[in-house]
């Protein structure tokens, strides 16, 4: 695999917390190749990090979150490189929804394609009121095809997601809201903030059982009522050696917050 660049997705990580920007605001922080590739070099890494407890991922500026794949990139590819690149972008996107730790989407402007592929890739999803966000592949004559067929009628139900998708829509932020495709809507000035509580939200929990909650949930969505049942006892088993579970008890007894370690 050829080296990436490390300015294209840019990555810091912070009490707990690694926040991961896609960084090329004159492409609207549109998905090259190359970005792609440095993208999945990060998530190959933060899937190992014990000490990371979530993940942010957003876009650089606000003029775009991203725009999807790179389309000017992609009128100099013949069938084969593109059948690499949708090869790519799918397994990018699984990488991130594979991620052990729960992950945000902070979507501070425009998400189509592949972009909002990238958001319905995360746990969770909060968006500013200024943006749009679509599947609108098929107005460039193509499909989704880094699981938005799949992830986005798992969301917000197959009418909704037939209507995004043969209909090309850029869905503004409210009406997103409204059928579930995100979870929280903020106006662009207070987004950071908004987000920033969220993820304190998810750090004053277990992170150890944030991943089994993570894990149950995805593991049973697709499977029948038994065995998915059985899917949770495994997640649970998972996280009752756990100190932090605990430190939780003593916590509630001694009436004070938990200090939770990750272990
Ligand atoms: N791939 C490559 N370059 C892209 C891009 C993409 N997906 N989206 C935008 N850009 C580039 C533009 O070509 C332009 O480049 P230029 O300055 O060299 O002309 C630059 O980013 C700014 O784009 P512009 O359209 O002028 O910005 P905007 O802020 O007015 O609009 C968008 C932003 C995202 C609404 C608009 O660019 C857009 O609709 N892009 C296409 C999105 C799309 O259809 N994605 C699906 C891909 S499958």
């Amino acid at each position: 695999m050829p080296m990436s660049d490390s300015s294209l997705v840019e990555v810091v990580c912070d009490n707990h917390v690694a926040h991961i920007t896609i960084n090329r605001p004159a492409a609207r922080n549109a998905l090259s190749f190359p970005t792609l590739l440095r993208l999945r070099e990060i998530l190959a890494e933060l899937a190992s990090r014990k000490d990371v407890w979530a993940v942010s991922i957003t876009g650089a500026e606000d003029k775009a979150f991203c725009a999807g794949a790179d389309l000017k990139e992609r009128r100099d590819m013949n069938e084969q490189q593109v059948v690499e690149f949708v090869k790519n972008i799918r397994a990018t996107m699984s990488d991130i929804a594979n991620l052990p730790q729960p992950t945000l989407a902070i979507i501070n402007g425009h998400a189509f394609g592949g972009g909002c592929e990238l958001a319905l890739a995360c746990d969770l999803r909060i968006m500013s009121s200024q943006a749009l966000i679509g599947l609108t592949e098929t107005s460039l004559a193509i499909i989704p095809g880094a699981g938005g067929c799949v992830r986005l009628p798992r969301l917000v139900g197959v009418a909704k997601a037939k209507e995004m998708v043969l209909l090309s829509k850029r869905m503004p932020a409210s009406e997103a809201l409204e059928c579930g495709l995100v979870n929280q809507v903020a106006d662009s000035g207070d987004l950071t903030e908004s987000a920033t509580a969220i993820i304190e939200q998810l750090l004053a929990n277990g992170p150890l059982a944030l991943q089994a909650a993570k894990a149950a949930i995805d593991l049973g969505n697709d499977l029948a009522i038994d065995d998915a049942l059985e899917q949770e006892a495994e997640c649970y088993s998972r996280i009752i050696p756990t100190r932090d579970r605990l430190e939780a008890l003593a916590a509630f007894a001694e009436k004070r917050k938990p200090r939770f370690k990750g272990e």
